[in-house]
Formats: C-alpha cells, sequence, structure tokens
C-alpha cells in the first residue's frame, strides 16, 4: 500500500473542503463564486491531483501535535486550514505553469489544461483567485493564522516559487551548474513543500518545532522535483496525467540534462534520504507518516 492509499481519509477531508470552497468559498457567510469561475476552478482544482502538500501539513501536525490532543488515525482539523490553503497555492501554480507564456502544456491531472478548456484569460484570473483566495481561508485558521499566512507567502511569492519559475524559465537552453539548478528546484518545488510542513507545526502550535519540520519538508520538496525530472523521460502518460518529453523539447534545465537518468535518480535517493534523516530528528519516537512521504517523493511513479 502507498502512503496516499494509506492516507485516503485525509485526501478525502481536503477534496471535501476543496468543494466546499468551489461550492461557498468556505468563509461562512455563503458568497458565492461566480458560475462560470467556478466552473474553471473546479476543472483544475477538483481534477484528480496527489494532494502532496496537504498530506505533508497534516502529516506534520498530525505528528507534532501535542499528546493531550491525540489525533492518530484522525484528522488533524487544526491543520485543515492550512492544508486547504497549500492546494489552492499548488494549483494556481500548475494552472500558469502551463500557460502558453511558461510551459505551454495541453495536458495536466489527465485534462486539458485550462487555457485548452477554457480560455487563456479564464486560466490567469482562476491562478488569481486561487492564489488570493488561498490567503482568506488560511487567515481563519484556530492557531496563529498571522505567523501561517507569512509563512505561506513567503515561500510561494517573489523570494520563494515565483522566484524560482522565472529562474527556471530563465535557465532554459543555457549551461547550469549543479548548484544553481539545486536553487531553482529549492524555490520552484522545494519551498511550498517546506512551508506545508512549517504550518503543519503552527497549526498545532509547535512553532518550536518549525526550523525543523521547515527542513524536512524542504529536502522532501527538493527529493520531489529531482523525480519529477526523471518522470519526464520516463512516466507513463496515462498515469501522471501530463505530457511526457517536455523538458527536453524546452531544453530546461533539470537534473537528467546534467547528470543523466542513473545521475538522477541517484540524487533523488540522496535527497529521500536527506529527508529521512530529519523527519527521525523530527520526531525521534514515531515518524514513519513522515518517513514514507520523504520516500514516495523519490520513487513516486505519477
Ligand atoms: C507537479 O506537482 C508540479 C511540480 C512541482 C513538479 P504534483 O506532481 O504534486 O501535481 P499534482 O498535484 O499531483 O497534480
Ligand atoms: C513546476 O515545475 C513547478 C511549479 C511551481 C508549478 P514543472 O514545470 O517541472 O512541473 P510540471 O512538470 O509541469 O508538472
Ligand atoms: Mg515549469
Ligand atoms: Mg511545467
Ligand atoms: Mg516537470
Amino acid at each position: 500500500m502507498t502512503v496516499l492509499e494509506e492516507l485516503a481519509p485525509w485526501r478525502d477531508a481536503v477534496d471535501q473542503a476543496l468543494a466546499r470552497y468551489i461550492a461557498d468559498h468556505n468563509d461562512g457567510v455563503g458568497q458565492q463564486i461566480p458560475a462560470p469561475l467556478q466552473q474553471a476552478l473546479a476543472h483544475a482544482l477538483l481534477a484528480p491531483g496527489k494532494r502532496l502538500r496537504p498530506l505533508v501539513c497534516l502529516a506534520t501536525a498530525d505528528a507534532l501535535a501535542p499528546a493531550s490532543t491525540p489525533t492518530t488515525g484522525a484528522i488533524p482539523l487544526a491543520a485543515l486550514p492550512a492544508a486547504t490553503a497549500l492546494e489552492l497555492i499548488h494549483t494556481y501554480s500548475l494552472v500558469h505553469d502551463d500557460l502558453p507564456a511558461l510551459d505551454n502544456d495541453t495536458l495536466r491531472r489527465g485534462r486539458p489544461t485550462l487555457h485548452v478548456a477554457f480560455s487563456e484569460a479564464t486560466a490567469i484570473l482562476a491562478g488569481d483567485a486561487l492564489l488570493t483566495d488561498a490567503f482568506a481561508i488560511l487567515a481563519l485558521a484556530p492557531t496563529a493564522a498571522a505567523a501561517q499566512v507569512r509563512e505561506l507567502a513567503l515561500a510561494a511569492g517573489s523570494v520563494g516559487m515565483v522566484a524560482g519559475q522565472l529562474a527556471d524559465l530563465e535557465a532554459a537552453g543555457k549551461p547550469t551548474s549543479v548548484e544553481a539548478l539545486r536553487a531553482i528546484h529549492d524555490k520552484k518545488t522545494g519551498r511550498l513543500f517546506a512551508a506545508a510542513a512549517a504550518l503543519g507545526a503552527l497549526a498545532v502550535g509547535a512553532s518550536d518545532k518549525r526550523d525543523l519540520a521547515w527542513a524536512w519538508g524542504a529536502a522532501t520538496g527538493f527529493a520531489f522535483q529531482v523525480q519529477d525530472d526523471l518522470l519526464d523521460v520516463e512516466a507513463d502518460v496515462e498515469a501522471a496525467g501530463k505530457a511526457r518529453g517536455r523538458d527536453l523539447q524546452h531544453d530546461k534545465a533539470t537534473y537528467v540534462r546534467l547528470l543523466g537518468t542513473s545521475g538522477a535518480r541517484a540524487l533523488a535517493l540522496q535527497a529521500a534520504d536527506d529527508a529521512v534523516a530529519l523527519a527521525k530528528q523530527l520526531v525521534p519516537g514515531d515518524d514513519s507518516l513522515l518517513v514514507k512521504l520523504a520516500r514516495f517523493a523519490a520513487d513516486r511513479r505519477f
């Protein structure tokens, strides 16, 4: 059983929170998203994604929750706003990543990309909505809401994912060092995973564990992106729900281009080992879920 299958009840709870957002903005005041935007958001958000960033957040919260609030097995509800906000930000990043001006992709999560299914303007605006609404949801978190908002904004914005996405575009077709590519991958993908783990800690009042959780998430996210580079050459398109060979066509800076497939695979495994070591530091006792998530990031097939 994969860790995703093991965590199916948590994924279902995240999916329900995403559906509530589409239906009533999840803000408890009954405001409706306009129907055409609702349809576009549902197309991107309710498609079958792995929900990995929410799971990293929830698993970290579960592992760090005080012993007086045992949540093992049950979803750590205090982290659900963060988990939901993370998936909105991630989905916005995919919608914009696929635009013609960026990676120009036509298949995502097994569906036509949003700009293909609807229009480029709709895809831009749906991304804008997801990015903005994520913070409205996160601001209602029961614990440390302001700290969580700042954590997620720093990870996603101009010093985080957006910076990484620009560097990714600029590095295409150019010689890139292993170190420079590490910085790109850490920003474009690692930061959101790092924030996911940090939000899990903050959500259950474990702010003393924030730094270590962040480091665990960052290492897991780096491993995840190295494996994503590998999947661009070896994934099954149906399982992955996105096209293969696009990095090659764009001459993107990837670890496969720099190190070949066996070098990239060795790096993914090393990165997962680093993440596992951090997980064991973070939760010396019961770390099994965090360890499984770190391993899954590097050996997943989709
Ligand atoms: C794809 O992320 C984008 C990257 C950062 C590589 P995922 O592989 O997590 O995409 P979904 O959410 O499962 O569709
Ligand atoms: C995407 O990286 C990182 C994001 C911030 C979306 P990729 O461009 O490699 O992701 P895929 O391969 O399109 O999913
Ligand atoms: Mg990209
Ligand atoms: Mg892409
Ligand atoms: Mg990719």
